[in-house]
């Protein structure tokens, strides 16, 4: 990406106006790549050569990547330790559009975290502030899955989901008891049950099944806020690349 001087200063934010931006090219206040550039529309790289105005190197605001992904199984949702990787693990990000830079990739996080064996909606970004509006506790961000259980179940148990269950949860290295919030649930078959929760502490749906003594054989995550999976005809495997748009708008979550 090649940019003018004079429009790459505008865009630093640094000074008050395009004509005090040249003014600062034609004082010789401004470097680039350590050498003095006097001409406003010398073109360069801003990512290979850095700008300097006396002495302080500038930066373009930064753009952000953010991608929706259907998760498939099998794939895990952090970057792999030694361990994970000689078990032969595969990250989410090896699934990541070879049109995104090394940077963005490496820079990539996912907004909260599905298990290796679930499936669905599974957000991805660079942007820390759409992670925290999603993941912050406080928020309270509603989440949907479908789940499937080895064995039917009944009405006692779905009533217990809904009202909250406790599960073990470890903090710190100490295992505490979590009261789940109340959840939506509404059963679709014998073994098939969608779940909304509002919180998401670790495989919190697999416990809160199991905690009613159920087994969870298959979980998959249509949605998070308004934001709905089946809208965008993913693929599993695919992503659709969101940069630009208002994700968090289009959650249903007002920034
Ligand atoms: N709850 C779980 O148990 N697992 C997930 O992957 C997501 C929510």
């Amino acid at each position: 990406m090649k940019l003018r001087l004079h429009q790459f200063l505008s865009q630093t934010g640094t000074f008050a106006s395009k004509r005090q931006a040249k003014e600062a090219v034609w004082a010789g206040d401004i470097t680039v790549n350590g050498s003095v550039v006097k001409d406003i529309s010398f073109q360069f790289n801003p990512r290979t050569k850095p700008v300097a105005y006396r002495g302080n190197v500038l930066h373009l605001p930064e753009e952000h990547v953010t991608l929706i992904l259907n998760k498939p199984p099998g794939y895990l949702c952090s970057r792999l330790n030694k361990h994970e990787r000689s078990l032969g693990k595969t990250p989410v990000f090896d699934l990541l559009p070879d049109h995104l830079s090394q940077r963005d990739k490496d820079r990539m996080v996912t907004v909260g975290r599905l298990d290796e064996a679930t499936t669905g909606m599974l957000v991805l970004t660079t942007d820390g502030k759409l992670v925290s509006r999603v993941t912050d506790p406080e928020h309270h961000v509603p989440k949907v899955y479908l789940v499937r259980t080895a064995e039917s179940i009944d009405e006692a148990a779905l009533k217990a989901l809904r009202e909250g269950v406790d599960i073990e949860l470890e903090v710190n290295g100490e295992v505490t008891l979590h009261r789940t919030e109340p959840a939506e649930v509404h059963q679709l078959s014998s073994c098939d049950v969608q779940v909304t929760l509002h919180e998401g502490k670790k495989r919190q749906v697999r416990r809160m099944f199991s905690s009613v003594g159920h087994q969870v054989i298959d979980l998959h995550r249509t949605a998070i806020g308004e934001l709905w999976l089946e809208d965008f005809g993913l693929r599993e495997g695919d992503c659709l690349d969101m940069s630009g748009m208002n994700v968090l708008a289009l959650m249903g979550l007002d920034g």
